[in-house]
C-alpha cells in the first residue's frame, strides 16, 4: 500500500470499490464537517454529488478509538470508523491516497477502482508541525490555504505561522494600526544572503478577516494555526512602526537585510502593556492553546547600553541581561496562563530561568530539547540540523540560493523526534512531537517554497506520524507513488536529480555552511545550556 505517511498496519482484502458519479457518502452527524470536506474533494473528481443514500456508499462512523485514530475498510463499500472527527479526516486522506493520482486533480476522471484493503492507523505524536515564515517574505492568503491542504494531506496538524520579524509585521492589530500600515512594508530586500539591494518594495499582511478565514480553513482540516509574535528580539518592524518600543532615539526602518539584528524592544511597562494589548487581539483570532512568543536570538547590546534596562535589572535584583530576558518573557507567560493558553518559546528561553508551564521549541540542535525535557518542560523538536527546510538539499552550486548545511531527503526521513540522549528516560514523554521549519529569508515565492518543502515535508510526516522503524527503500517506493499526487495538485517539488533549470537561481548569493564549522558554532552557542 503506497501511503505517505506510512500507516501503522494494513492488509489487502477481497473485492474492490468503484468510485464514480453514483458514489454516495453518509456520515455520523458528528462527522458532518469531514463529510463536507471529502465531498468537496471528491465531487470534482467523480462529477457526482456524493449525497447520502445512493449506491457505492462511503460511510464515516464514530467508534471506540482515540480521537485521531481510524480504521478503514475497502470492499464493495468503504467504511471509515474513527475515534473523532480528526481520525475520520485522516481515514479519508488515506482513502484518497488509495485512488490513482488523477483523483487529486480538480476535474473529472474515473471511474476509479480501489482494491480491497483494511487499514488501522493512529499518529505517533500529537504535535506534527510545520513552521511557515511569512514575515521575511509574505505569502499571500491563497498560498497559505494551499499549504494547509498540503499539511493535511500529510496528516500534519500544526501550522506555526511566524507572523512578525525585523523584516515585516503581517497581522492586522486594530489597536495599533501602524504595525501593518508601516511595519508590513520594507523599501527593498537584500538579494540572497548578502548581495546587493533589489530596490523593490516588499510587503503584505493578513487582515483580521483573512486570519479568521485561515484559522477556520485549517480547523476544517484538523490543523491548528499556532501564531508567533516574536519577542523581544526580531522586532525591528514593530519598532519602525512605534519607535517608543525601541531602545534608541533615532527612528528605524523596517529591516531590509538578513541575519540576527541588534534592534530589540525595551523593557518598559508601556512596552509590556503594548504587547499584551497585541496579544488580546491575537488570542481572539487564534483559538490555539499554544502561543509562540519567540525568545530567540535576542542580542543584548542595546539593553547593556540602556540606562532604563540597567535600572530594571537593578530594581529587580537580576544578575544580567539573560535574566532580564527571562523576566520579560515571564510577564507574558503569566498573562497567557491567566487566559488559559500556554507559552511556547525557542530554546533560548531556557537561558536565565523559564516559567514552569512554558513549552520549548528546540531548534539549535537537540540540546535544548534534552535540557528542557529533563527540567520538566514539554518540548517540540525543531532541530535545525534535521528539520530546517530552508537548508539546501544537495551540495551542488545549482541548488537555488544554497543555505545552511546539506539536509537531504533521507536525512529528514531518518530523523527521530525523541533525541538519543533522552531515550529510555521518563523525560522522553515530554517530547510532544516535532516540527519542520520553512524560513524564508532566501525564499521569495510560493514556487521556491514548494521546491524547498517537497518532498522533504513528505519524509518529515513519517517521522511524526508513523511507527519509529525506518525503511528508506520502502519509503522511496511509496514516495514514487506519492510524487504524482503532488504533481496532480501542482506542487513544484525537488526532483531526485536536483533542480530543474528554472528552479536554479544562478548568481543569487546563499550562505552554505561547512558541517563541522556549523556544529562547532552550535556547540559554542548552546554551551550555557550545559551549565
Ligand atoms: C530560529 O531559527 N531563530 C528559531
Amino acid at each position: 500500500m503506497l501511503i505517505v505517511p506510512k500507516p501503522v498496519q494494513h492488509e489487502p482484502r477481497p473485492g474492490a470499490f468503484v468510485l464514480d458519479r453514483e458514489t454516495s457518502l453518509a456520515a455520523d452527524p458528528a462527522l458532518g464537517q469531514v463529510a463536507a470536506w471529502l465531498r468537496g474533494e471528491l465531487a470534482p473528481v467523480t462529477g457526482g454529488e456524493l449525497l447520502p443514500g445512493g449506491s457505492g456508499t462511503i460511510t464515516l462512523k464514530l467508534g471506540d478509538l482515540p480521537p485521531e485514530a481510524y480504521r478503514l475498510t475497502v470492499g464493495a463499500t468503504v467504511e471509515i470508523v474513527a475515534g473523532g472527527p480528526a481520525g475520520a479526516f485522516y481515514g479519508a486522506q488515506t482513502f484518497r491516497q488509495l485512488l490513482p493520482a488523477a483523483a487529486f486533480r480538480k476535474a473529472g476522471g474515473g471511474p476509479f477502482e480501489v482494491p480491497g484493503a483494511y487499514v488501522e492507523d493512529a499518529p505517533r505524536f500529537g504535535w506534527r508541525g510545520a513552521l511557515l515564515d511569512v514575515a521575511r517574505h509574505f505569502m499571500v492568503k491563497r498560498d497559505v490555504l494551499r499549504f494547509i491542504d498540503l499539511l493535511a494531506l500529510h496528516k500534519l496538524n500544526v501550522l506555526h505561522l511566524h507572523l512578525t520579524d525585523d523584516q515585516g509585521w503581517r497581522v492586522e492589530i486594530r489597536r495599533y494600526p501602524r504595525l501593518t500600515e508601516a511595519g508590513s512594508w520594507r523599501k527593498e530586500s537584500q538579494t540572497g544572503w548578502d548581495g546587493p539591494m533589489d530596490g523593490r518594495p516588499h510587503g503584505g499582511y493578513y487582515t483580521q478577516d483573512d486570519i479568521r478565514e485561515i484559522v477556520a480553513y485549517a480547523a476544517a482540516r484538523h490543523v491548528t494555526v499556532v501564531p508567533e509574535i516574536d519577542l523581544p528580539g526580531h522586532t525591528q518592524a514593530a519598532i519602525a512602526a512605534y519607535p517608543e518600543l525601541g531602545n534608541l532615539d533615532a527612528p528605524l526602518e523596517v529591516r531590509t537585510t538578513w541575519g540576527v539584528g541588534h534592534n530589540v524592544v525595551n523593557v518598559e511597562d508601556s512596552t509590556i502593556k503594548f504587547f499584551q494589548d497585541v496579544l488580546d487581539e491575537v488570542l481572539e483570532l487564534f483559538p490555539s492553546p499554544y502561543i509562540v512568543l519567540g525568545g530567540d536570538e535576542c542580542r543584548k547590546d542595546q539593553w547593556r547600553a540602556s540606562p532604563a534596562a540597567q535600572r530594571r535589572i537593578a530594581e529587580l535584583g537580576l544578575r544580567d541581561e539573560e535574566e532580564l530576558q527571562s523576566w520579560f518573557i515571564h510577564q507574558f507567560d503569566a498573562y497567557l496562563t491567566a487566559r488559559g493558553r500556554r507559552l511556547v518559546g525557542w530554546d533560548e528561553i531556557l537561558e536565565g530561568g523559564l516559567a514552569p508551564g512554558a513549552v520549548v521549541a528546540s531548534w539549535r540542535g537537540e540540546l535544548g530539547a534534552v535540557t528542557a525535557a529533563r527540567r520538566g518542560h514539554d518540548v517540540i523538536n525543531c532541530s535545525n540540523t534535521s528539520l530546517y527546510l530552508d537548508y539546501r538539499q544537495g551540495p551542488g552550486e545549482e541548488e537555488p540560493v544554497p543555505f545552511g548545511t546539506v539536509l537531504a531527503l533521507e536525512d529528514v526521513y531518518n530523523f527521530e523526534p525523541v533525541p538519543a540522549d533522552l531515550r529510555g528516560e521518563p523525560a522522553a514523554a515530554r517530547v510532544l512531537g516535532a516540527q519542520c521549519c520553512l524560513w524564508t529569508e532566501l525564499i521569495d515565492s510560493a514556487r521556491h517554497a514548494d521546491y524547498m518543502a517537497f518532498p522533504r515535508l513528505s519524509a518529515f510526516s513519517e517521522t511524526v506520524w508513523s511507527p519509529p522503524e525506518r525503511d528508506l527503500a520502502d519509503f522511496r517506493r511509496r514516495l514514487a507513488a506519492h510524487l504524482p499526487r503532488l504533481e496532480a495538485i501542482g506542487v513544484e517539488y525537488r526532483h531526485e536529480e536536483g533542480p530543474l533549470p528554472w528552479q536554479t537561481r544562478p548568481g543569487v548569493p546563499g550562505r552554505p555552511e561547512d558541517p563541522e564549522r556549523w556544529q562547532a558554532k552550535l556547540d559554542a552557542w548552546t554551551s550555557n545550556l550545559r551549565r
